[in-house]
């Protein structure tokens, strides 16, 4: 047998805790598929009175971040510890004493990518991240290497676990955003404090990453254009629910100057490479036809479109997160490292390099779409005409309208939905702004792009 790649583990919490029950509890099956054996040497916590997996022996568990990463058996360093400050001293003190890294940290990546990927391959050294975006899914070796021959058209995935499953239960269940938020964390799904995953900031760091593997741009993720799902209202899921549509927190990324349908949709699913070389990118609620594939995934799990211009449509899909998925993709970087494939890969792909694949990201105003409107108007004549002068002024035509009858007399706020055709997202806003205005509406109007 070859050498051992002896693996020193700093976090060991959920993912990490699972990372090191494969390692000692399928240590055979490891070992056969990296073709050597994978010993975890060193598990760094911060508390190390706490009560951890019984096979970890108690001799290797340490506070001693600066022991595990210069001890010279110590080959790989696997940073579990999560957020932005600590772990990224972590990875580029490992980088420099010449160990590579697997981590799951997308926050990291998304934030300082560059400067991590540019330490290792200054150090000459490989940062393994799969379990960084969608978990379990295996859609950063997909992207990176299974479809190696395709340029990437578009992207379209569900990241966010959390937000899934808040949709989920409004759709299926019939509940409010906030009962399906409560049930949410009750069954472990969001944390006490929701707000990066219902806001849309950890879809748009997964999808910083996906760009920079699929158009090799790099976007901060404060950069990408987000909407939340803590606007969307029970009465939104009904509407699109009468209308034949699912609403989905999407994560996109629409190359050739478009989104969604009209040309770009068309352009970008055909697989035709893009006239343009631009990637518009955004998270935000989208409507989709039931029929959708996306519109069909469900609960906590996480998935992944993939247009290519010479495979056409692929889709990953399986849980985004929990700790057995994330420790499954985990240690698959770990084997890889084992076998050597990974760090071939990684010199290969010259991720967050200053090579330039000719793509720039799009301003969200040019990104084109149709739009389902709900607005909250007074009932009376002529409320109508005024929403459709100024949607024509900006040349946004409709093509659908919802309007139920008021459930009382006397004239108060009713709801009235507008589906307009193609627009870009700059005319649409003004728009708004302008129906916002009017002294007949009487909320703040809420909007969703709709994906066809
Ligand atoms: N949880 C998931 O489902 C999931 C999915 C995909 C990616 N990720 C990513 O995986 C990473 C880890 O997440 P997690 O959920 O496993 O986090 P977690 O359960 O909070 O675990 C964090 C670990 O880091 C240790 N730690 C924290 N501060 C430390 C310090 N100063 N020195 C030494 N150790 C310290 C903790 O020690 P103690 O045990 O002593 O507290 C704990 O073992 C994050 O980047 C996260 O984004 C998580």
């Amino acid at each position: 047998m070859n050498d051992t790649l002896g693996i020193a583990l700093i976090g060991c919490g959920t993912v990490g805790g699972g990372v090191a029950r494969v390692l000692l509890a399928h240590a055979d099956r490891v070992t056969q598929r990296a073709g050597r054996p994978l010993e975890l040497r060193r598990v760094v916590v911060r508390d190390p009175s706490k009560s951890r997996d019984p096979l970890i022996p108690l001799d290797i568990i340490s506070t001693d971040i600066h022991a595990a990463i210069n001890d010279p058996g110590v080959h790989v360093v696997v940073e579990l510890i999560g957020g932005t400050g600590l772990a990224k001293r972590v990875v580029l003190d490992a980088l420099a004493a010449g160990k590579h890294v697997v981590t799951a940290n997308k926050a990291l990546l998304a934030d300082a990518g560059a400067e991590v990927f540019e330490a290792a391959r200054r150090a000459d050294r490989t940062v393994c991240f799969e379990a960084a975006v969608a978990g379990g899914v295996p859609v950063i070796r997909a992207l990176g290497e299974s479809l190696a021959a395709n340029q990437v058209t578009a992207i379209q995935a569900i990241l966010n676990g959390t937000s899934n499953f808040i949709l989920t239960a409004m759709a299926e269940g019939g509940k409010s955003y906030a009962d399906a938020l409560a049930e949410a964390q009750k069954l472990g799904y969001a944390e006490a404090d929701p707000t990066l995953d219902v806001d849309g900031s950890d879809a748009a760091h997964k999808l910083a990453i996906l760009a920079q593997i699929a158009f090799g741009v790099a976007a901060k993720p404060h950069e990408i254009a987000r909407q939340g799902i803590d606007t969307i209202e029970a009465i939104d899921i009904r509407f699109a629910n009468e209308l034949g549509y699912t609403i989905k927190l999407l994560a996109e990324a629409w190359t050739g100057g478009h989104s969604h349908s009209g040309n770009g949709a068309k352009l970008s699913r055909s697989g035709a490479v893009p006239a343009e070389p631009t990637v518009a990118l955004h998270v935000a609620p989208v409507l989709l036809r039931h029929t959708d594939l996306l519109a069909q995934v469900r609960g906590a799990y996480n998935a992944v479109l993939v247009y290519g211009d010479v495979v056409g449509e692929t889709l990953y899909q399986g849980p985004g997160a929990g700790q057995m998925p994330t420790a499954s993709s985990v240690v698959a970087d770990l084997i890889d490292l084992g076998v050597g494939r990974a760090q071939r890969t990684f010199a290969a792909a010259k991720l967050w390099s200053r090579e330039d694949r000719g793509f720039t990201v799009e301003p969200p105003e040019r990104v084109r779409s149709r739009f389902y409107l709900r607005l909250q108007v007074v009932d009376r004549p002529g409320v109508l005409a005024d929403v459709t002068r100024i949607l024509a002024d900006e040349e946004i035509s409709i093509s659908s309208l919802v309007q139920h009858e008021a459930e009382e007399e006397g004239g108060g706020p009713v709801p009235l939905v507008v589906v307009t055709h193609y627009a870009s997202t700059g005319r649409f806003r003004k728009a708004l702004d302008r129906i916002t205005r009017l002294p007949t509406t009487a909320a703040a109007p809420v909007f969703f792009s709709m994906g066809d």
